[in-house]
């Protein structure tokens, strides 16, 4: 840990792609994504209809963490499947930081930076699925006020790691998208969130 966080977050570009396969490998061995899974996401990232949200976190010329967030349609409550009564609803699909800088706050600005973007959305909630054996991710998003709602048995392989699902409703909450934490904002399968 270095102390206090000084990263600028910004928007994930195609070229920060080798330093976050780095980071990813080093982080998540078991179950890294590819360096096309990064492609595809950010492929989708831009434009009137884009549906993700990528941020890394620079300090210096080095990438010291990022996440990502896709946007999904989801059928709203007491809506019947296929009537087109759906809402928006998002997945945190990865969210890391590089060790050295764990317990500085990085975690919680990129997620916070993740709800400013799902609120941006209007989405009425955002999931999540984490290890059952990484409670240090759990206590962030539980701090975020994200719920367990169900586990997913052997989601994570080969290592047949099940999966908490984890709910927060109405991300407009836990984040004031008027109000960035830093000034800092950014412009607007598996998972490792
Ligand atoms: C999970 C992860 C992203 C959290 O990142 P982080 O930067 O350590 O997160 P934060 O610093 O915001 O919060 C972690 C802890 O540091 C504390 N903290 C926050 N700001 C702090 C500061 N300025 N000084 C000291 N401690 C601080 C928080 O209170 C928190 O402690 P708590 O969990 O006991 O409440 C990081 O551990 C990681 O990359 N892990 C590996 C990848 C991973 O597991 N990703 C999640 C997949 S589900």
């Amino acid at each position: 840990m270095t102390g206090t966080d000084t990263a600028v977050l910004r928007e994930m570009r195609w070229w920060d792609i080798d330093s976050v396969l780095e980071l990813e490998r080093d982080l998540f061995p078991e179950d890294a994504w590819s360096r096309g899974m990064f492609w595809s996401e950010l492929a989708h990232a831009r434009g009137p209809g884009a549906t993700r949200c990528y941020v890394v976190a620079q300090e210096g010329d080095r990438i010291v963490g990022y996440a990502g967030l896709t946007i999904s349609g989801a059928e709203s409550e007491g809506g019947e499947a296929g009537d087109g009564d759906s809402v928006q609803a998002a997945d945190v699909q990865t969210i890391a930081v590089t060790r050295d800088h764990w317990g500085t706050g990085l975690g919680s600005r990129l997620l916070t930076e993740l709800l400013r973007a799902a609120t941006a959305f209007e989405c009425a909630e955002v999931l999540l699925e984490c290890r059952v054996d990484n409670v240090r991710a759990q206590k962030l998003y539980e701090r975020f006020g994200f719920e367990i709602i169900g586990v997913r048995r052997g989601y994570y392989q080969p290592g047949n790691v099940d999966a908490l699902v984890m709910r927060l409703t109405d991300p407009s909450t836990s984040v004031n998208p008027a109000n960035p934490v830093d000034g800092n904002g950014v412009q607007g399968t598996e998972t490792n969130g």
